[in-house]
């Protein structure tokens, strides 16, 4: 009854998240995609929202509900995606909050096929040219006043140096880590999260929690985070 009345972490903050994968059209049936239930991300938006932010989500391709409270944006494309983040995250400032986890597709078809690519009488298999797609998160973090920027890391191996690369290349306080495959699709998870001073896991014991716990755990650490970081 007492924690009904405190005030929550992330009251009147304005929080924008990216999350699923995105999916970059080959021809009108095929595309490249990458492997993200979007779980995370939900529960994130959901967990942000019960404490009392704002929270705009913009999501790929995903199979979810919507959780209560929260203002959904559709996307396709990586491009789509970043169309839809930059003008809202422009709008956030440094006392707003941005999460991608997104799995966003590195490359995209650099051409998209009119008609369906078809076998027929072809010796050899298509040849697909790729363009890289721009960093959604990078070009947020260097905004003239960006929010608190929040990067995921999902890694096969080196969880902590890969991570720490993206928490300096992309110019982040926090980056979020985790190793696959192990989490993709699950309903649990173990995070590692990389800042400028050091690594922590989270839980703190290193063991795996439910993604909905993790998710309030870490909107929390987050909320405490950008305290510190708007001082
Ligand atoms: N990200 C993004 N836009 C992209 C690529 C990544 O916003 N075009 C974000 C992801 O949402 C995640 C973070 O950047 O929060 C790290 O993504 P990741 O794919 O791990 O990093 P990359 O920089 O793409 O490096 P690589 O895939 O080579 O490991
Ligand atoms: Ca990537």
């Amino acid at each position: 009854v007492i924690a009904h009345f405190r005030p929550k972490s992330l009251a009147g903050c304005e929080l924008l998240i990216t999350a699923g994968p995105t999916f970059e059209p080959i021809d009108p049936v095929r595309g490249l995609t990458n492997r993200s239930s979007g779980k995370m991300g939900f529960a994130l938006a959901r967990a942000a929202a019960e404490a009392g932010a704002r929270v705009t989500l913009v999501a790929g391709p995903v199979h979810l509900p919507t959780p209560a409270g929260v203002l959904r944006v559709d996307v396709q494309t990586a491009d789509d995606m970043l169309q839809a983040v930059l003008p809202r995250a422009q709008a956030l400032g440094p006392q707003g909050v941005f999460i991608a986890t997104a799995a966003v597709a590195d490359w995209r078809p650099a051409t998209l096929a009119p008609h369906k690519l078809k076998k027929n009488g072809k010796k050899v298999p298509p040849q697909l040219e790729l363009s890289e797609n721009e960093d959604i998160l990078a070009r947020v973090a260097a905004l003239p006043a960006p929010p608190f920027c929040v990067g995921f890391a999902a890694e096969s191996e080196h969880l902590e140096a890969h991570a720490r690369e993206k928490l300096v290349r992309k110019k982040l306080p926090l980056v979020v880590g985790n190793l696959g495959p192990a989490t993709f699709g699950h309903d649990d998870n173990s995070l590692l999260l990389v800042d400028a001073q050091g690594a922590a896991p989270l839980p703190a014991d290193g063991s795996r929690a439910d993604k909905r716990v993790l998710a309030c755990a870490l909107v929390a650490e987050i909320a405490r985070r950008r305290a510190a970081w708007l001082q």
